[in-house]
């Protein structure tokens, strides 16, 4: 079984994937380092360098390859994954979903220290931050919340998101 972890930036999928792994002792892929692995080269510089449209186009190609694995893992998507391409079709034909839900308060005071490695945010002013991440959410959310299960993030550590998801995953 395959289970992904989608959300808005900063929401934690990479650390609560790894976690989740470590306690269903199954493998962790993170598809902005597989992406990054592909190209020899980081998000940021693939969004400099070719571009958005490519980065999706290679993010689609990456993220294909991986959902054909009939191995089990955890897989942590990039924010914007499920809303490009007929992508969210195909991550809940081949796997189970859970939306790492986090208030836009919580994202915005995470991502202000993160801002300079998040080329969709780099060139923001912290004004224009909060007004980007609350519009940006609102146009992701259908997509988001279109996962089988949805886990709220604020206040929570990674040990307790994971044991959630596991409880949710058995039901
Ligand atoms: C993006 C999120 C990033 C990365 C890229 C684009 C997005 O992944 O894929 O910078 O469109 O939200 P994380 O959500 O893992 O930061």
């Amino acid at each position: 079984m395959i289970i992904s972890l989608m959300g808005y930036m900063g929401s934690g999928k990479s650390a609560a994937a790894d976690r989740l792994a470590q306690d269903l002792g199954i493998g962790f892929i993170d598809l902005d380092d597989a992406i990054e692995e592909s190209q020899k080269k980081s998000i940021s510089e693939i969004f400099s360098e070719l571009g958005p449209i490519r980065f999706r186009k290679i993010e689609k190609e990456v993220l294909t390859q991986i959902l054909n694995s009939d191995q089990d893992f955890v897989l942590a998507l990039g924010g914007g994954t499920p809303a490009y391409y007929d992508n969210l079709d195909l991550i809940k034909k081949h796997s189970r979903t859970v939306y790492l839900r986090t208030k836009i308060s919580t994202l915005i005071e995470r991502l202000e220290s993160q801002k300079e490695s998040r080329p969709l945010l780099s060139h923001l002013s912290s004004d224009e931050m909060s007004e980007f991440i609350a519009k940006h959410l609102f146009e992701r959310r259908n997509f988001y919340e279109a996962a089988d299960f949805t886990v709220d993030t604020d206040n929570k550590t990674i040990q307790e998101i994971s044991a959630e998801i596991i409880h949710l995953l058995r039901q």
